[in-house]
């Protein structure tokens, strides 16, 4: 019976169904290429730049967010020692600066000053961010340029316009303190060195987050933790495409961005800065000329001036000048304060002023 078929015809019919198999699979494969490739580009800029406000189009997608975690796992005593250093002005050359110096715990983790001023007045060149939930920051600094909160305590300490010291300054006057190194020797094997000292103090900074912001409540879904201004300033946060660069767990701190992807912001300023290069002066590659770290806008309201020059005294200029240098747009009044009162929701319970 079989012989009915001929087995040519059969080598036929079945490079046939191959060759429909191979099509299919040829299209299946384009179709998600240009899935892909849509999808990348509306994650790169979400932007909808042509659209008039009042057609908003609904949050991208719900992981544009998330709320802080209530608490990290950490070495309690690790964390209280951390805490002793960020406060203790022996890392500074000249017992006159400690990290708190500049990054004020009870007033947002900043210094409020358009530039830090360390020992012996000196000023430096960038606005000191905040250290509240830095943990969650792809890279440490402006430009990125210290991979852990590890290693970033190098630069305040060894940098001449903030601490000015050396490692083995410090080390000298802290090992003269035998309760301390008590302490360090209860805590680490190899007891009081550089490494035991960064460890302490990023792990502290590790602590130093700020949950249970009304937006995090909001996210985990008590709706009305945002009042209906505020809600409507989340919706532009993501319509106008804010939410494409200030994203993630952090409202920012996850990706370089350059400073004026819709004008030059540098030549209307003027005075440009070897700081004001961000990236660049990591990685030297022109493409990341004016690149910066996206900063967070947790705490927000509480951290001015901003920008890395701290050139906005409000938080009010802060978003005009966003979105008039990264969106290419002017804001009318009424988006401006609904973008400002949502921002101003990203202040964490443990910050919030309570007014009575
Ligand atoms: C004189 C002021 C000053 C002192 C003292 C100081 N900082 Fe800073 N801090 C700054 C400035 C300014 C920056 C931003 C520098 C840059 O980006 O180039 C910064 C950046 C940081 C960052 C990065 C935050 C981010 O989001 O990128 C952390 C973390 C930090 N400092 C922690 C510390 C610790 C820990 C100490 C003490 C060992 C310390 N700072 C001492 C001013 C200071
Ligand atoms: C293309 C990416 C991008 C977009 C879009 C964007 N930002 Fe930013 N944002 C940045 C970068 C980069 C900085 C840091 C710039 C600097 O310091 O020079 C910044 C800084 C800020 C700051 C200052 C934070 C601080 O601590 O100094 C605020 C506030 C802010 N953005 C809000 C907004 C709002 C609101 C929008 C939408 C209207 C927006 N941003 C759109 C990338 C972006």
């Amino acid at each position: 019976m079989s012989s009915v078929v001929s087995d040519g015809y059969r080598r036929r019919i079945r490079s046939r169904e191959l060759f429909y198999a191979l099509l299919l699979l040829a299209l299946l494969l384009a179709a998600w290429a240009a899935w892909q490739m849509l999808g990348a580009r509306a994650a790169k800029r979400g932007v909808v730049t042509d659209t008039a406000p009042t057609l908003l189009r609904p949050p991208f997608s719900a992981d544009v967010a998330q709320p802080l975690p209530e608490r990290v796992e950490l070495d309690a005593r690790r964390v209280a020692l951390g805490q002793q250093l960020f406060h203790d002005v022996r890392l500074s050359a000249d017992d006159s600066v400690s990290c708190a110096s500049c990054h004020a715990l009870a007033a947002g983790g900043v210094d409020h000053r358009a530039r830090s001023v360390g020992i012996r007045g000196g000023v430096g060149s960038v606005n000191a961010p905040t250290v509240f939930n830095s943990g969650f920051n792809l890279a440490q600094f402006w430009d990125g340029r210290a991979p852990t909160l590890e290693a970033q305590i190098d630069g305040p300490v060894q940098h001449p316009l903030e601490m000015g010291s050396t490692w083995g300054q410090v080390l000298s006057k802290l090992r003269a303190d035998a309760a301390l190194v008590q302490r360090f020797v209860d805590l680490y094997p190899k007891g009081l060195d550089v490494e035991s000292i960064k460890d302490a103090i990023a792990t502290f900074e590790r602590s130093l987050i700020t949950p249970n912001s009304r937006f995090d409540h909001f996210l985990r879904g008590d709706k009305a933790a945002l009042s209906p201004p505020e809600q409507h300033g989340w919706v532009l946060f993501q319509s106008y495409g804010c939410a494409s660069c200030h994203q993630g767990i952090n409202l920012g701190g996850n990706m370089y961005e350059k400073m004026g992807v819709m004008g030059d912001y540098f030549a209307h300023r003027g005075n440009v800065t070897e700081a004001d290069k961000g990236r660049y002066n990591v990685t030297h590659d022109a493409q990341n000329l004016h690149e910066f770290r996206v900063p967070t806008l947790r705490n927000v309201a509480l951290t001015a001036p901003y920008f890395h020059d701290g050139s906005a005294g409000t938080l009010e200029q802060a978003v005009a000048v966003m979105a008039r240098y990264q969106l290419g747009r002017e804001l009318p009044e009424t988006d401006l304060h609904d973008v400002t009162a949502f921002l101003r929701s990203l202040t964490g319970a443990s910050l919030e002023v309570k007014t009575p």
